[in-house]
């Protein structure tokens, strides 16, 4: 492992001004999008799409860092026959890659999930690092809730199986020479409020830094890809901007180490405005001891997926918006996006 090597790319993946297009949705969730603006989820409708991303000049240059792909789309080719992954590095930023493989009911823990693809992801990594992946992803999935069985989830034991999983996938990354990026995701779904939210996350991230140390992974070859402190969207009280951002900072300070070069946040359902605002507030509060930016998803894609629609004539147009968004975030991370 070289480690210097693998601080740089994690340093690159935050670097201001910039962050991470996480474009790693799975067939099924992609075909949830599509349904959304009335698109068919083709092959060829999700390479049209996603090629459409990755040729927006604006964005990909000067705001994204690095773009999370699936499985799917690191082997496809852009219509000219330009490998999409070479459409990624010539802009400038890293091709990284889902490496999980979803989630599997928990036993013993109704209602609870645990994250699987660990088999055989010694060979995958390789590939994937041949094809130019530098980066990779797992996400754990936590939920809030009274559970099925009534007795209050999360267990334990769901927090327990999902960081151990998540050590052994981030040190089966830097053995292959690929920076992890570590996904412990407490859902915001539910009527839970922000401090329900910061106590779940906060033994969640605990315990994550507990596996990742007894499985001697690299902090500083790795990024966290955390929620924020957030209230739960079903919550009658939702917290304020301010309040995100001041509980989000002040639970990261006491959970993850500074020899982390990077954190990098997930949307979760946020508002693509609602995200920018509270990435941006919490760079009010700096200065901070680590890279902060964000992954997002669905914060940075809905607005141009409308204005696609899976119509050729609406291309710019959803590169204008998709643009405008990652300028928005590109903004936030340095603390100066203004609403
Ligand atoms: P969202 O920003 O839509 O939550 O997606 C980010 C992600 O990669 C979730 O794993």
């Amino acid at each position: 492992m070289n480690l210097t090597e693998l601080n740089r790319i994690a340093t690159a993946m935050v670097a201001p001004g910039k962050g991470i297009l996480a474009a790693d949705e799975s067939s099924g969730t992609i075909k949830k999008r599509f349904d959304a603006i009335g698109v068919e989820s083709t092959e060829s409708n999700r390479r049209d799409y996603r090629e459409m991303l990755f040729r927006s000049r604006e964005a990909m240059s000067q705001y994204i860092s690095g773009v999370i792909l699936y499985d799917e789309t690191i082997w496809q080719d852009a219509k000219d026959g330009t490998p999409l992954v070479k459409l990624i590095e010539s802009s400038g930023a890293i091709p990284g890659i889902k490496v999980d493989e979803g989630t599997q009911a928990l036993p013993m823990c109704p209602g609870e999930l645990v994250t699987v693809g660990l088999d055989k992801l010694a060979e995958r990594l390789k590939k994937y690092y041949e094809r130019g992946a530098r980066f990779a992803k797992w996400r754990a999935v936590i939920d809030i809730g009274s559970g099925t069985d009534g007795r209050g989830i999360p267990s334990m034991t769901a927090i327990g199986v999902n960081a151990h999983a998540l050590a052994r996938y981030a040190a089966l990354c830097q053995a292959a020479q690929i920076v992890p990026i570590v996904e412990p995701e407490v859902l915001m779904d539910g009527d839970h409020d922000i401090d329900r939210c910061y106590e779940v996350t906060q033994r969640v991230l605990n315990k994550t830094f507990q596996e990742l140390r007894v499985q001697r992974v690299a902090l500083e070859g790795m990024v966290l890809k955390p929620n924020m402190a957030i209230s739960g969207k079903k919550c009658a009280k939702q917290a304020s901007v301010e309040d995100v951002a001041e509980k989000t900072i002040r639970l990261l300070k006491a959970c993850v180490p500074a020899a982390v070069p990077g954190i990098a946040f997930l949307s979760g359902g946020q508002s693509d405005e609602e995200a920018t605002a509270h990435l941006n507030a919490m760079h009010k509060l700096g200065p901070l001891p680590w890279g902060l930016t964000f992954s997002y998803g669905r914060a940075l894609q809905a607005a141009p997926q409308k204005a696609w629609s899976g119509k050729a004539e609406n291309v710019a147009a959803g590169q204008r918006a998709f643009s405008h968004r990652a300028r928005m975030n590109g903004l936030a991370s340095k603390g100066e996006w203004q609403s």
